[in-house]
């Protein structure tokens, strides 16, 4: 019972902070801890494409248990000016049996995971060695949207409906400023900074595709997911 009330305060003070403090994505210069005890993991990796997020998201170490998607403990990762990243997370609560390198939002709820780590066993303190990770954005879409819920039919196989490719290296030249040949209107599937001007918006959002031959609004159910994506547009619509 402490011990929930303690995480919904930390919750309070962690976003009272952040809305007035923060714009750059980088929200955690110390790790957020709920309690003191617990073991450290040591982080090596090879990181790109963490420093173009939209504000609000942070590209942490963080510890997790698995009836959350709420981080228990976090930690903001920094890299070198070649990408290099060796970080140490301390203090990991005794709940926490996973370790990931992912994406969180301001109240720290995982929205996309790129490394994952299995903690059951919590010795003292354990060595990660990562590898190299593009925690890009665009890469997070591509992989937990397109790859997921799009290549099926636009370019995995033979063929693309539409003629669209989402396909991992092809899915962002077919999207940016290109017009969609389903759009009356002549839209781009993807405007820059422009979310509800583009196509891909609508697609996924709206009822436009009703009357398709397929229906597309229950594609992507996740609001976490919808919201990226509109983030990422409204971001710049980077590739890296
Ligand atoms: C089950 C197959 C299928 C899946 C899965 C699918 N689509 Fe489609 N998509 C189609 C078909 C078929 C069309 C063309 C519909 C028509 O012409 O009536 C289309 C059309 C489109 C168009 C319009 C293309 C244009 O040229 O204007 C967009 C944008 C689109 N899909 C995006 C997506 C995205 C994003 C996803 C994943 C979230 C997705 N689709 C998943 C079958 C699919």
């Amino acid at each position: 019972m402490g011990k929930h009330i303690n995480t919904y305060l930390y919750g309070f003070l962690l976003a009272a902070l952040i809305s007035s403090s923060c714009d750059d994505g980088r929200i955690y210069d110390e790790p957020i801890q709920v309690e003191r005890e617990g073991g450290s993991v040591r982080l090596t990796a090879q990181l790109s494409g963490q420093d173009h997020w939209a504000s609000g998201y942070s590209i942490v170490l963080a510890g997790f248990s698995d009836d959350s998607e709420y981080a228990k403990t976090a930690k903001g990762i920094t890299s070198g000016h070649d990408g290099t990243v060796d970080i140490t997370l301390t203090g990991i609560p005794n709940e926490v049996n996973q370790i990931e390198i992912c994406a969180i939002n301001r109240l720290r709820k995982r929205i996309v995971s790129f490394y994952t780590y299995d903690y059951t066993e919590q010795e003292d303190t354990i060595r990660i060695n990562a590898g190299a990770i593009n925690a890009s954005m665009y890469n997070s879409i591509q992989t937990n949207v397109f790859d997921r819920s799009c290549t099926s039919c636009h370019g995995g196989s033979t063929s693309a409906a539409a003629g669209l490719y989402l396909t991992s290296g092809r899915s962002y030249d077919a999207l940016i400023n290109v017009i969609a040949d389903k759009s009356d209107s002549g839209m781009y599937f993807v405007t820059p900074c422009q979310s509800e001007e583009s196509f891909l918006h609508l697609v996924l959002n709206t009822d436009i595709t009703a009357n398709w031959s397929m229906d597309h609004i229950d594609m992507v159910t996740s609001h976490d997911l919808l919201q990226l994506i509109d983030d990422w547009i409204d971001n710049g619509a980077n590739e890296n």
